[in-house]
Formats: C-alpha cells, structure tokens, sequence
C-alpha cells in the first residue's frame, strides 16, 4: 500500500473510499491523529494527517517519530509526504506544486533520531538524497501522464516556525541554494530513511515566501488557506494518476 501524509490543507483525502480507522500508538507516543485506511484508484492506502485530524499540532509539537513509525508498520512501498510551502524561486508562484530533490535543515529542538537512548548503538544514515529517486520519479511521470504541472527537484529549506521568517532570513535561504521553505520537512524525511522506508514529497506553494511577493505586503493565512483549498485539487489527480498507474502495491 502506499502511506500519505496529508499536510495544512489537506486534513483529509477527498477521493479517498475509506474502509476503516485505526489509533497508532508507538513506542514513541502516538501519531497526529487515526490512521485511516481505504482505497484510491482501487489501489490500497493508509493517510495520516500531519497536523491532527483538527489541524492543531504546530510543526515543532507534531510527534514526527511516532507518524513515521506507525505508517512503517503498516508495511508501505512508500511515504508521499504533502506539504505546504513558501516559495522563494521567483518562477514559483501560488499554487504550483514541486517534487523536490534536496533539504537543507534548519530545525531544532524536535526528536529527529529513533537511534538514541539507552542501548541504542551510535549510527549514521546516509541521507546524501534525502528523497526516494524512484518515487520522485514516479511521481514525476504521473504528473505527466495527468497532465499536472510540476517542477521536477528543488532545494526544501525545513525551518523551525511556527512563525514566518524575516524577509532577511529567506534572502540567506535563498544564499543558501533553497527553492522553497516549508516547517514540517524535517525530521519527517530523516526518520523515513532511518526505517527504510521510501519517501518522496510533493510540495505545495501557499505563498511567496517573506520579502518576495508585492512589495510591502505581508502574508494572509486567509490567503495560503484559499490557495491550498484550490490547490489540493490537482494533488489529489497526482497521487490517483500515481497509483492508476502502479503495479505495486
Ligand atoms: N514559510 C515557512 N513555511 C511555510 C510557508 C512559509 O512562507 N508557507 C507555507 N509553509
């Protein structure tokens, strides 16, 4: 089966024929929210929202090692991580959507690490590309297949939040080599990788990052909502355009 992660926006998956719910304890802590299991394109699924079935979690209180882990159970060829981003790449605009290729972290403070603690041995994943090239790729080509646009790779600079950043911080983002700036990233895709489970994202521009869009303005909630309202449309096309087109389950 296939494990989405559904980001702001995408608490739940319309399209989604849901057969049943079930809580995820783990043994470090509970997931956002229920695991919820059904079938899209005929294709078995489990979706699991990011931030709560309520949306409530902010991204440095969400129990990334306990979502990871309860989806891993539940034996996936992969995680498709959905996250809403600010865009930083002037050609990125609201509503786009990018595969991206590369992470840049600047996180701190969450658990980021199952490898810790009493009696666990020292250990260092490699996480040269931290997404999954052959989940990227598919992704990729379904994008094509559906007729959806997307940018193939981008840098995803994971910031700390719950706060925006200064328009000084994205111009070093930018300095940096990101694309685009999202705050729930990381530690997602490093504990994916620390349980060998395939991951790939697919990022959502909600807005353009601080600094970067009309001169003067700031960013409106009330607009990255709408946006992402508007936009969960074709993700949702990718995704089915995915498994319709998969002979891996
Ligand atoms: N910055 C960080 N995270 C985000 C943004 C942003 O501008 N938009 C959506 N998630």
């Amino acid at each position: 089966m296939l494990a989405i992660i559904g980001g702001s926006g995408l608490a739940e998956f319309a399209g989604l024929e849901v057969s049943h719910r079930r809580l995820a304890p783990t043994p470090y802590g509970d997931a956002s929210a229920a695991l919820t299991f059904g079938h899209i394109a005929g294709r078995p699924v489990v979706f699991l929202a990011r931030h709560g079935d309520e949306h409530h979690l902010v991204p440095h209180e969400i129990n990334y090692r306990a979502n990871v882990w309860a989806l891993r159970d539940c034996e996936p060829f992969g995680i498709v991580a959905v996250a809403a981003v600010g865009s930083i790449r002037g050609d990125l605009r609201p509503g786009d959507l990018l595969i991206p290729h590369q992470i840049i972290d600047y996180t701190w403070g969450r658990a980021a690490t199952y490898h810790e603690g009493p009696g666990s041995a020292v250990h260092h994943v490699d996480f040269t590309e931290p997404y999954d090239q052959h989940l990227r790729r598919r992704l990729c080509a379904a994008a094509a297949a559906a007729a959806v646009a997307v940018s193939d790779g981008g840098v995803y600079a994971a910031t700390q939040g719950p706060r925006l950043e200064t328009a000084a911080e994205i111009d070093r983002l930018e300095r940096d080599g990101a694309d685009v700036v999202g705050m729930t990233g990381m530690p997602e895709a490093a504990l994916a990788r620390e349980l060998g489970v395939p991951y790939a994202a697919i990022n959502v521009v909600a807005n353009c990052a601080a600094g970067r869009g009309d001169p003067g303005q700031r960013i409106s909630l009330e607009a990255i909502h709408q946006v992402l309202e508007q936009a969960m449309q074709p993700v949702r096309r990718l995704i089915e355009a995915m498994l319709a087109a998969d002979d891996h389950d």
